[in-house]
């Protein structure tokens, strides 16, 4: 029987957009208008079959509007979101439902996000990230002995889901930004999860990786055939009990999922987990949108710009300026900078690949950085900041005294710095594993600019999932967000550390999405984030530095080559760099690791000219839309 989906419409977007292998959205035929019950006008598209690994992408000229995601489809939702007159928040909204189904590895309605919406005069923040539930305190993750769990038994149990943030947040999100109604924003996912849609290879390669997801009965009846063997690329995933889910949420709203049927199946799977149950209950699910989800963005001039960013639970905003504010007081001290009479021939880049130089000041600025975020950073609702404020941790006399112990040799691994006064004593997380998640970039046809980063943390979060209490084959994952505080309360002296679990308290991110302005005029520059863990942080600053700095395209920002320091070895992206560069940081003392870095970029810049031009990860099967 022929795959449903691939139906004879005579000339799809994706096939507008591939097998020219270039080009421009302009060259994206519009969604059909045809006459319907939406608002959206949902079409389903040809899905094509991309390859994994690293596929060039073209970068993508629009003129009034675009949507980069991780997922062709998902990016096609947004499109035909934006095509239908709704804004960015609408188009993200469009784009997350999709994510859900086709890209369940990563992000979806299990789990949490952070998202930034700049509607032309100020940036508004919301804050959906997954709390701990009222059961849970600093000792969730350690066993009888005393011992901690090991991370990957940590991480696949009911222990590790928190309360999932992310539909209470875009729905308030919505009620600020939106335009289009709620319930036809969740079209595309609901019609996609009853028609199917096409196996992606990257999925097909992580469900067969996977260790843990077959022993979850759901994943394993709805990605799995009878010897455990993934469903193939292509092959047509149905997944009814999403769209029962999504229609409901549509339907009903939020509360739908907070309470009644979805809340008390999410509470049996992870009380019912066979080895660790959990402490989340329906009590907790219903308690989350009671709450204020505004934060106030962190908003950092940075040369001839100003960089907006996530405060804490978040990370990544402070660890990117504190790294890039290090990297301009060494390179004033080497007489290079920093400022706009430096950008012409800034240092950093030979033969388009970031210099041995440039890298060794990058990587001593990261150990600086991740030491601080070890020890100062936690959920802002229960951890002081330094100095009362987490700018102390950006003050340029702080940031030039960091910068004075980065010399010509690696400085092997940091000690956190004094910024200022606290009021508690704070020990040093040790590094745990990060992964997952995906990044959303939307600029809409009035102004408006979403920045969207969104987790279920790692690859098919808690592997655990929930049929919402439909009975019917499929489902969503549960995060295993907890798994981002430390597992480990206290330090070897017993100090608390100010990411240990406690109830109702947020787990240390590094999600960076991040909106740049033009520091003298105000104007929107460009949107940016990524997926990755840790090494969010670097990608994010990779892309930074490249567009603004370096004068590249947001395509070419993000095409260089990854690095990551997490405060001990560093990691190159493997292949990527010459061996001159690896024998010269190693010549400094560096210990220089190789690895695939995989990265998800996506990001949309203003043109020079008016229009935009957006890039998605040659490392993902992102793509970019737009008209
Ligand atoms: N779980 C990924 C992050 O929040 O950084």
């Amino acid at each position: 029987m022929p795959n449903p989906f691939f139906l004879p419409f005579s000339l799809s977007r994706f096939g507008a957009l591939f097998a020219a292998g270039t080009v421009a959205l302009a060259a994206c035929a519009p969604a059909e208008t045809a006459d319907r019950s939406t608002g959206v006008g949902y079409e389903v598209p040809v899905q094509p079959e991309i390859a994994t690994g690293y596929q060039e992408k073209p970068g993508w000229t629009t003129s009034e509007f675009a949507v980069a995601a991780a997922n062709p489809l998902a990016t096609d939702a947004g499109y035909q979101v934006l095509v239908a007159g709704g804004t960015a928040v609408d188009a993200a909204i469009a784009v997350q439902m999709v994510l859900t189904l086709v890209e369940p590895q990563s992000s979806g309605i299990g789990g949490g996000a952070f998202l930034m919406n700049w509607d032309g005069s100020e940036i508004a923040a919301y804050d959906g990230r997954e709390v701990a539930p009222a059961g849970a305190d600093e000792n969730l993750f350690i066993r009888a002995d005393g011992s901690p769990y090991p991370f990957s038994e940590a991480r696949a149990s009911g222990l590790s889901v928190g309360v999932p943030g992310l539909l209470a947040m875009l729905e308030v999100a919505h009620a600020a930004h939106g335009r289009l109604p709620w319930a036809d924003l969740f079209t595309p996912a609901i019609t996609l999860a009853e028609q199917g849609f096409s196996l992606s290879p990257r999925l097909n390669l992580i469900l067969e990786e996977d260790t843990d997801l077959r022993r979850d009965p759901i994943a394993r009846a709805l990605y799995y055939d009878e010897d455990l063997n993934p469903h193939p690329v292509g092959y047509n995933l149905r997944n009814p009990a999403l769209a029962a889910v999504l229609r409901q949420v549509a339907d009903e709203g939020v509360q739908a999922f907070y309470h009644g049927a979805i809340a008390e199946d999410i509470e049996a799977r992870v009380q019912g987990h066979p080895e660790r149950p959990g402490t989340l209950r329906a009590s907790d699910l219903a308690a989350y949108p009671e709450q204020d989800f505004g934060r106030d963005a962190i908003c950092t001039p940075w040369r001839d710009w100003t960089l907006c960013g996530f405060p804490p639970p978040s990370s990544g905003h402070l660890a990117v300026m504190q790294m890039l504010g290090i990297l301009d007081h060494l390179e004033a001290a080497a007489g290079e900078g920093p400022g706009p009479d430096a950008r012409a021939g800034a240092p950093g880049l030979e033969d388009g690949i970031p210099s041995a130089e440039w890298l060794h000041r990058y990587l001593e600025a990261a150990k600086l950085a991740f030491a601080d975020r070890a020890r100062f950073v936690g959920d802002g609702l229960f951890v002081d900041p330094p100095a009362r404020s987490w700018e102390s941790l950006l003050d340029p006399d702080y940031l030039a005294s960091r910068a004075e112990l980065v010399g010509s040799r690696s400085m092997g691994t940091a000690r956190a710095g004094n910024p200022g006064a606290l009021s508690t004593a704070f020990g040093l997380q040790p590094t745990q594993p990060e992964a997952g998640t995906s990044h959303i970039s939307i600029v809409d046809a009035d102004g408006n600019a979403v920045s969207m980063t969104t987790t279920i943390e790692s690859g098919f979060g808690a592997r655990i999932m929930s049929d919402g209490g439909t009975g019917l084959p499929g489902g969503f994952h549960l995060n295993n967000e907890l798994t981002d505080f430390s597992l480990t309360p206290r330090d070897a002296d017993g100090l608390p550390l100010a990411n240990r679990v406690e109830a109702g308290k947020r787990p240390r991110s590094s999600m960076t999405p991040t909106l740049v302005f033009d520091r003298e005029t105000g104007a929107f520059v460009a949107t940016v984030g990524s997926p990755g863990g840790a090494a969010i942080i670097h990608y994010v600053a990779k892309a930074l530095v490249g567009m603004l700095a370096w004068d590249l395209n947001a395509q070419e920002a993000i095409n260089l080559p990854n690095f990551t320091n997490s405060n001990g070895p560093s990691t190159l992206e493997a292949g990527r760099f010459p061996d001159a560069v690896i024998e010269a940081l190693r010549a400094r003392g560096h210990e220089i690791r190789e690895g695939d870095l995989t990265s998800g970029l996506q990001g949309i810049q203003v043109l020079p000219g008016g229009g935009f031009f957006g890039g998605a990860d040659p490392r993902r099967e992102g793509v970019v839309m737009g008209r």
